[in-house]
């Protein structure tokens, strides 16, 4: 984003430079101010063409950014289900073939059904933190979306000044005329700022999805450790009953 805000403040920049040189010609030289409108028009639409190229970049930085994100909790959420059945296979599997060894110790054991169980407790340990996934999967469209409607309109900007500066020209006596370099200049500033807002709005987003992600996840991990815990116990009452 910072980037972006710099290589978008030295275009204005040189832009207003070129800018200022063309309003100090066209005062002393009036007559030439159309003949000069060309080749600004084409630097203004090299300008908005670099300018959506580093949005774009920027824009294209974002959704990684999020993808990354969402990958992120995604995975904790599959490490966390591993390792907690990792953790209580081996107890599982001696008490399966102790228990049926034994089928007097406990005639309504299932395995299958005891795994299915377990799995469904510890899916509702993150059953929140899958929740956040398709939350900030929503949000992340939304404030996507706004950056790149801002890059689309920088892209759009030479040609809505130039119909401006042509409705202008048409306009009696040319009352309140106003060139094309300055329609682009005014309006690479507004959307400048409206594209800074939307970086900021995104990366407000990233920041407070990560902070919860991690809250919700430890939480999510202190449940699965319960769960473990307790499983672990029953699994140890049962084979101390059966022997
Ligand atoms: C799952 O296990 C818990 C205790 O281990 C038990 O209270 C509950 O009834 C079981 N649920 C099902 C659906 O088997
Ligand atoms: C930034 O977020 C605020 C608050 O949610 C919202 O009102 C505003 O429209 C957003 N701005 C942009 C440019 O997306």
């Amino acid at each position: 984003m910072g980037r972006t805000i710099r290589i978008l403040s030295l275009l204005l920049l040189a832009l207003t430079r070129g800018h200022a040189e063309d309003t100090s010609t066209t005062e002393t030289h009036t007559e030439t101010k159309t003949t000069e409108y060309g080749p600004i028009s084409m630097v203004i639409d090299q300008l908005a063409d670099m300018a959506v190229d580093v949005s774009d970049e920027t824009s294209s930085q974002l959704q990684a950014n999020i993808e990354r994100t969402l990958m992120d909790i995604t995975d904790n959420i599959d490490a966390m289900t591993t390792n907690a059945m990792a953790e209580m296979s081996i107890a599982i599997d001696d008490t399966n073939q102790l228990l049926m060894a034994n089928p007097s110790c406990n005639a309504a054991w299932n395995m299958q059904e005891f795994t299915i169980n377990v799995t469904d407790q510890l899916r509702a340990c993150t059953m929140r933190l899958s929740g956040m996934i398709g939350a900030y999967r929503d949000d992340g469209q939304q404030v996507l979306s706004n950056v790149q409607s801002f890059v689309q309109q920088m892209a759009q900007l030479p040609i809505l000044c130039q119909n401006q500066a042509m409705g202008a020209a048409l306009a009696p006596l040319g009352l309140s005329f106003d060139n094309s370099n300055s329609c682009f200049l005014r309006g690479m500033t507004a959307i400048n700022q409206g594209l800074a807002e939307a970086m900021h709005n995104a990366s407000l987003l990233l920041v407070r999805t990560r902070r919860l992600s991690q809250e919700q996840g430890a939480r999510s991990q202190q449940c699965s450790d319960a769960v473990v815990a307790q499983v672990v116990e029953y699994l140890r009452v049962q084979r101390a009953n059966c022997s």
